[in-house]
């Protein structure tokens, strides 16, 4: 008998959480700091945005324009963000980052932008496990050539392994509060779990948070702190799909 698929597990408390604060989160990136964060993240990616593009966990809020272009798609796994999606150029489709609704080799650009560090299990094994299911998914829907913008706050990497040696503490710390599991990687770890599928990382690039306060409206959504001069820095990271291909 063939083994049962599973998706791996991801934190419970992350899906309700976002159900929980669609409203909230679609106003709050309304607001001039993160709309202002959002344009330069938009103004490095978007004009090499091309053909079948994928925005996975665009929180129904995806608005990528470029004449090359040819369809975008906003998928999130929370149907709130969809159903009350704010672009009406995108077509929705749910799904989740880690068995995603398309076809192998089917997509040349994917964005992926503030996702990876709510990809959380109770357990570190499972959230990575998780991260590299989601990277595995996403080199199994691009095109050769295609590729993949993993837009985060990505941190030192003494900071990342710090994180993976408290993880049990942090999740029940944060558990406790009623607070979703949060966990930033380095640069170099996702550029590690890129290759392992077959992802060409190139080099990381830091974007400016500017006067963005909002340390994480999951964890401390009181406390304002700006970001720049904390450890957790807003990177782009592009990755080309190996292989045959137009790119
Ligand atoms: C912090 S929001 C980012 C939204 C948007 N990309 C942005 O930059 O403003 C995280 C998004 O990831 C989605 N998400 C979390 N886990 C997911 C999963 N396993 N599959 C698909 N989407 C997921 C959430 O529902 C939420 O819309």
């Amino acid at each position: 008998m063939a083994p049962e698929k599973r998706d791996p597990p991801q934190d419970g408390n992350v899906r309700r959480y976002f159900q929980k604060i669609y409203a909230n989160y679609q106003s709050s990136v309304e607001k001039a700091p993160v709309v202002d964060v959002h344009q330069r993240i938009k103004r490095a990616i978007e004009p090499r945005l091309a053909g079948i593009v994928v925005d996975i966990g665009s929180g129904g809020d995806t608005r990528h324009r470029n004449p090359a272009i040819t369809l975008l798609v906003s998928v999130d796994n929370v149907l709130e963000f969809l159903r009350h999606a704010k672009d009406p150029a995108a077509f929705n489709a749910a799904g989740d980052v880690r068995a995603l609704p398309f076809k192998k080799g089917s997509v040349d650009r994917i964005v992926i932008q503030f996702v990876v560090h709510h990809l959380t299990d109770d357990h570190l094994a499972g959230t990575l496990r998780n991260v590299r299911a989601a990277v595995a998914e996403s080199a199994r829907i691009l095109k050769p050539g295609g590729r993949i913008f993993i837009v985060d706050s990505m941190t030192w990497r003494p900071l990342d392994l710090i994180q993976r040696a408290l993880y049990p503490l942090s999740r029940a710390i944060l558990r406790g509060f009623g607070r979703p599991m949060v966990f930033i990687l380095s640069a170099p770890s996702l550029v590690r779990i890129c290759a392992e599928s077959g992802l060409a990382a190139e080099r990381p690039v830091t974007v400016d948070w500017g006067a963005m306060t909002d340390l994480s409206q999951a964890l401390f959504p009181k406390v304002r702190f700006p970001l720049r001069y904390t450890p957790a820095k807003l990177t782009i990271l592009e990755a080309v799909k190996r292989g045959e291909g137009k790119g």
